[in-house]
């Protein structure tokens, strides 16, 4: 990987690595003279998650104040979204069966690094959904957790974001989904595909924002850095 890195830095002006385990990201970012996106890990998915930021920015441009539920696992999504929520003052707050919360890992850094900022966390989707903005889910299996599917889909099928859910939330609320879904499963159709849907925007605006953060990334790099080994 080492020896990747230092090669692909001068062909390319950026890497987007979608990949299982973050430690193969940051074994990248170690030995590459380019910038490395993080296009999914096991561990977070920043590009959606600041996408998403952009996308909730058009409810409300200054999003403070605004509420975030997630319904479904705590996993590279929820975590990123936390994360994103913490930075911008957007409450966020997970819904999860029991045993499906955040990684160990991930809530004591959260708690170092957001002093102050609840990583909240219930069981109760309807209450969790109690007066958000937006209600997002996700995949009860994401990739890698295929062996897990069948178990999850039993586990999570109090879970599913159904018209009854919604209307827990915000009379106003949006309905989101980072893709691709599984309609039936975390999501019911007559949601994905009703009016309160806003995925189809919200993955117009995964470009947008990459074309924004590649645009930032690349701009300054000389040739000397392509050729710096
Ligand atoms: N949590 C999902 C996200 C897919 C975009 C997965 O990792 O498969």
């Amino acid at each position: 990987m080492a020896d990747f890195a230092r090669v692909v830095s001068q062909y390319v002006d950026a890497l987007a690595v979608r990949t299982f385990a973050h430690s193969l990201l940051e074994e990248l970012v170690e030995y590459a003279s380019i910038p490395i996106i993080n296009a999914l890990s096991d561990d977070a998915h920043p590009c959606q998650a600041m996408a998403d930021m952009l996308t909730l920015a058009e409810l409300k441009p200054d999003l403070a104040g605004l509420k975030l539920a997630f319904i479904g696992d705590g996993n590279n999504v929820a975590m990123s979204l936390a994360e994103a929520a913490a930075l911008l003052g957007v409450e966020f707050v997970l819904a999860c069966p029991e045993g499906y919360e955040y990684p160990e890992p991930f809530a004591r850094a959260f708690a170092a690094r957001f002093p102050g900022v609840e990583l909240a966390v219930a069981h109760d989707p309807r209450a969790a959904a109690d007066g958000a903005d937006a209600v997002y889910t996700d995949v009860w299996a994401s990739m890698g957790q295929e062996h897990e599917a069948d178990s999850r889909r039993e586990i999570f099928a109090p879970f599913q974001v159904d018209e009854e859910l919604m209307d827990a939330a915000r009379p106003d609320a949006v309905f989101l989904h980072c893709l691709p879904a599984h309609r039936g499963e975390e999501v019911a159709s007559g949601v994905l595909d009703g009016p309160r849907s806003r995925v189809f925007r919200q993955a117009a605006n995964r470009m947008y924002f990459q074309m924004a953060l590649l645009e930032s990334l690349v701009q300054d790099r000389s040739a000397e850095d392509r050729l710096r080994f």
